[in-house]
């Protein structure tokens, strides 16, 4: 199965979905009802518009708001839902939940690992309180297989990346119809079904989200900063049209302070850096050489825009020896 994609020719987005739709209609007995949790990613989303055309109204799409998102993410997913689906859009807003139990945590892997837990129970409090679905469908896509050792010869170098995943113990049966792909042909599929570009070209952004960009404890203050900061970035990066030749870019709130000037007075303010990488796996990736000019007008807003930023540091360290996130 893992190798059906290599070398096929015949392959097209439009018979994949004629395929999977099938799959999940023959599946899915005719009264029963399937959860899926969408993440505002490219793989759940797709799921998501998947079991729309499968199974019209019978499905709900929970979205675990965790607080941990970009700027206007959550409205996004939200907005596309509204104008485009037949099925249910739960949306949790779990934030204070989620800032509760991530309170004094400062280790990167506890943060993942409270991160994770707390996801699940708050997937399975809200799927419990709907009911009556069998089915979950998850966005399991190749490279997640083979990352997390379940492939032919594969090992386990991400299972930590893993975060998001839901457990069998859920007690749902599982529809994974992306498994046999890589991200370029979700990306084709999505296309396909119309999802926005927005959508199908946005960067990988890790399931723990700004939790791990802010070093250190979380908290509702260091959030703001750091969400207003890499709302800058990306808005710099987009009117640039470099989007599409980085793999990912994004701000992280140190947790440094450093001395500036603001107003002719000594600031003692927040040190914001930023991360800029190409790559075409994740598994290595250099720093992107950005334009200077482009660098500067963004430290120049973020240090305007936001009083509580002193300085704004470009990271150039590429992977390895470093990694893309800062934890
Ligand atoms: P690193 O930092 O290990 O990241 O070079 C490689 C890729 O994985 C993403 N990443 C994560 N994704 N949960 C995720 O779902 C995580 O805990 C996690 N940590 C890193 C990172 O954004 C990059 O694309």
């Amino acid at each position: 199965m893992i190798m059906a994609q290599s070398g096929s020719g015949e392959w097209s987005p439009r018979k994949f979905i004629e395929e999977a739709v099938g799959k999940i209609r023959r599946t899915v007995g005719a009264g029963e009802r399937v959860v899926c949790a969408l993440s505002g990613g490219v793989d759940s989303t797709v799921v998501a518009f998947l079991l729309d055309l499968a199974v019209g109204e019978r499905y709900a799409a929970i979205f675990v708001d965790h607080g941990l998102l970009r700027q206007g993410e959550a409205e996004e997913v939200a907005s596309l839902f509204e104008n485009r689906l037949r099925g249910r859009l739960v949306r949790v807003d779990a934030a204070a939940r989620f800032l509760e139990a991530l309170r004094g945590v400062t280790d990167p892997e506890a943060k993942r690992r409270i991160i994770g837990a707390e996801f699940i129970n708050v997937f399975r409090e809200t799927a419990l309180a709907l009911g009556d679905a069998a089915y979950l469908a998850q966005g399991t896509i190749l490279s997640d297989v083979v990352e997390s050792g379940a492939g032919p010869g594969g090992v386990a170098i991400k299972a930590h990346h893993n975060v998001g995943g839901l457990p069998a113990e859920l007690g749902f049966k599982l529809i994974e119809p992306l498994r046999d792909l890589y991200k370029d042909r979700v990306r084709q599929v999505g296309a396909e079904l119309g999802i926005p570009e927005a959508i199908l070209q946005r960067q990988p952004f890790p399931g723990p989200g700004l939790a791990v960009r802010v070093i250190g404890e979380v908290t509702a203050e260091k959030l703001a900063i750091l969400r207003q900061a890499d709302a800058i970035f990306r808005e710099e990066i987009a009117a640039a049209g470099l989007a599409r030749q980085l793999w990912q870019y994004f701000a992280i709130f140190t947790g440094v302070r450093a001395v500036g000037m603001r107003e002719g007075r000594r600031h003692y303010g927040e040190v914001i850096a930023l991360r800029a990488v190409v790559s075409t796996d994740a598994m290595t990736a250099g720093w992107a050489r950005l334009p200077a000019d482009l660098l500067e007008k963004v430290s120049q807003r973020i240090t305007g825009e936001i009083p509580a930023v002193s300085r704004v540091v470009y990271d150039i360290t590429s992977k390895p020896p470093g990694t893309i996130e800062w934890e």
